[in-house]
């Protein structure tokens, strides 16, 4: 199997000028990159999951709007910083639950606002700069997550995962695969199991993708196959990503985290949210106050299926993400430490 993780998921490319990402619709089947430098395809590719997983959307977010302003043929400084906050608050429409998102570009406003009175070359320096400096800050932040979740895990434990948190939403490593990967290397013999993830299979397609590729002993079965695994005793523990993590601990990620953190609190699985602090909203005051991306009906009715599989008109219920409630997480693992209730993230 070729190993995807010889691929960047996001990348700036400097002699073409692009974001270079991995179109992850289309694996397992194939790997193409693709080269942007449109505000619009940037648009597109985050909201049609091509580039997907709140780190990875933060990291494209941020080289994106740098190749964009690339291209602006200003040399007013005033004008430019217009150009980016417009361009800005465009891509920040493009998903609205990861805060990842609008994280990264308010950063990249910052510099570029900072560097305003230097003129445009400075400013595009600047901006340059800071998106490779998400980008690495990125990658250190998950590897250290790893370090943190592999404490808490023994040789040979079974382990669960829902979507994917995985290298392909990150920089590199991934954040609840990171502890798998180092495992995987250090001899750990891990069992790992993943569910499809429905609607858009991310599980399925990117995660079993992903770790099999790594030559992992991974191991796919259905979202309503995880209550069946965890009463036999086959799972150790439960890594999910996040989203968004509010002050309080509750958590948005993937549609069906809930369930699993349900089920994992049913049978005294424990339950780790891994989030790097790119994730971590305090100005969010709870899950109630967190906005659900709502997607397409036909993700669930036709996409996947050689013919649709639902009738036609059916109305369909559609959330892309859940909050799982803090009371269901056992702890938090961020690149700074684990943290366990009660939870209090409002000075992070
Ligand atoms: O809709 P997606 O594929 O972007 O959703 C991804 C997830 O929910 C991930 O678990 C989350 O973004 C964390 S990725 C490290």
């Amino acid at each position: 199997m070729q190993n995807i993780l010889d691929h960047d998921t996001v990348a700036f490319d400097e002699q073409s000028g692009t974001l270079d990402i991995i179109d992850q619709t289309l694996l397992p089947g194939e790997t193409k990159i693709i080269k942007l430098k449109d505000i619009k395809d940037i648009w597109e590719a985050i909201y049609l999951l091509k580039v997907r997983g709140a780190p990875a959307i933060g990291v494209a977010a941020a080289i994106g709007i740098y190749v964009v302003m690339l291209s602006e043929d200003t040399s007013d400084a005033g004008d430019f910083a217009r150009k980016f906050h417009e361009h800005k608050e465009y891509l920040v429409s493009a998903r609205p639950t990861a805060v990842n998102l609008s994280w990264a570009l308010e950063r990249m406003e910052k510099v570029c606002l900072a560097n305003k009175a230097a003129g445009v070359e400075t400013m595009l320096k600047a901006l340059k700069a800071e998106a490779l400096e998400i980008r690495a800050e990125d990658e250190d932040m998950c590897l250290k997550i790893g370090e943190n979740a592999l404490t808490l895990l023994k040789k040979g434990a079974g382990l669960l995962t829902h979507c994917n948190a995985g290298q392909l939403a990150t920089s590199k490593y991934g954040t609840a695969t990171s502890a798998m990967y180092l495992g995987h290397k250090r001899g750990y013999g891990f069992k790992i199991y993943c569910d499809e993830t429905r609607p858009l299979l991310q599980g399925a397609r990117l995660t079993a993708y992903e770790l099999a590729s790594a030559g992992m002993d991974v191991t796919l079965c259905c979202d309503n196959m995880v209550s069946s695994l965890m009463r036999q005793g086959l799972i150790d523990a439960v890594f999910v990503g996040c989203d968004r993590v509010a002050a309080n601990g509750d958590v948005a990620n993937k549609i069906g985290t809930s369930v699993v953190a349900a089920i994992a609190a049913r049978y005294g699985v424990p339950f780790y949210v891994c989030a790097p602090s790119s994730t971590i909203d305090p100005g969010t005051a709870s899950g109630d106050d967190i906005v659900i991306e709502q997607r397409p009906g036909e993700e669930v009715t036709e996409m996947w299926y050689a013919k649709r599989m639902a009738p036609e008109g059916i109305k369909v219920y559609n959330p892309a993400f859940d909050i799982t409630d803090h009371e269901l997480i056992t702890a938090i693992i961020t690149e700074k430490g684990i943290l366990r209730p009660p939870y209090d993230l409002k000075s992070l």
